[in-house]
């Protein structure tokens, strides 16, 4: 993803523009944020309580102002998209999709139908603006944990710091629809560090706790984090082993 970041206003100036351009309860949970930084229990109490509302608030340009001021995710994002194309996924959607990082690096190198879905509707109207239209990427606003597509509509299914933002009984419930949309791969990038707005979780036991072949995992080289940092394709068709990965 190709971007320019505009160099911020002074604090006072920007507390005001949040508020004119977003409503009070977004400035509040701006100023909740900074407040409660070092207390991590009081951020997870106060703004963690209702995901779908956090990401909500701190989707669009904050967030990706935030991202993409730190280029080792744009390098984590490269990768992940080499390692999903090597596959040769015929069909990929990715859940909690966010402003399109990944699908955008993914347009890049695959001609396949892409479907992001994501929860938080600032995000999805970020993502919308900056995909390239020619890219004929498909953006639906729904729940990880309850997707809106029949079983086995996609190829692959993606997740990239998705599942680990949820608490675990809807994690569990996002896993089991991943496996009942995706035909042949589930691909994942899942950090297993805990922190307010994460629960981190362990997904490669997870897939061989079920006996689930996966054709690789482990750390992400290129993570900012790569200690905490989880990557595995599990492979739900062994048959297509044979084929993939080039
Ligand atoms: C850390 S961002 C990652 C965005 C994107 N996958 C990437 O790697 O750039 C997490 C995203 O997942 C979305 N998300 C978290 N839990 C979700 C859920 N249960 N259903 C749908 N989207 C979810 C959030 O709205 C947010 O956009």
């Amino acid at each position: 993803m190709d971007v320019m970041i505009e160099s911020q206003p002074i604090l006072p100036l920007r507390a005001w523009n949040a508020v004119r351009t977003r409503g009070t309860s977004y400035a509040w949970h701006k100023v909740l944020r900074r407040v409660l930084r070092h207390t991590p229990a009081w951020r997870r109490h106060l703004l963690y309580a209702d995901p779908r509302s956090y990401w909500t608030h701190r989707g669009g340009f904050d967030y990706f102002r935030e991202q993409e001021g730190q280029p080792a995710r744009s390098w984590r994002a490269d990768w992940i998209a080499e390692r999903i194309a090597s596959y040769n996924p015929t069909s990929i959607l990715e859940v909690g999709c966010g402003y399109g990082k990944i699908l955008s690096e993914l347009s890049r190198r695959v001609c396949v139908p892409l479907v992001g879905i994501d929860f938080s509707p600032t995000q999805l109207e970020l993502a919308a603006r900056l995909i390239n239209p020619q890219a004929g990427v498909s953006l639906v606003l729904a729940r990880g944990e309850q997707l809106p597509f029949p079983d086995g509509a996609f190829d692959m299914v993606v997740t990239s710091a998705v599942i680990l933002h949820n608490r675990p009984d809807i994690a569990q419930t996002m896993r089991r629809e991943i496996l009942r949309v995706a035909r042949r791969f589930a691909v994942h990038n899942e950090e297993t560090g805990f922190s307010y707005n994460r629960y981190g979780y362990d997904t490669v036991a997870w897939y061989r706790e079920r006996g689930i072949t996966l054709a690789e995992f482990g750390a992400i080289p290129a993570d900012p984090n790569p200690e905490e940092s989880q990557f595995c394709v599990a492979v739900l068709d062994p048959r297509t082993l044979d084929s993939s990965p080039t």
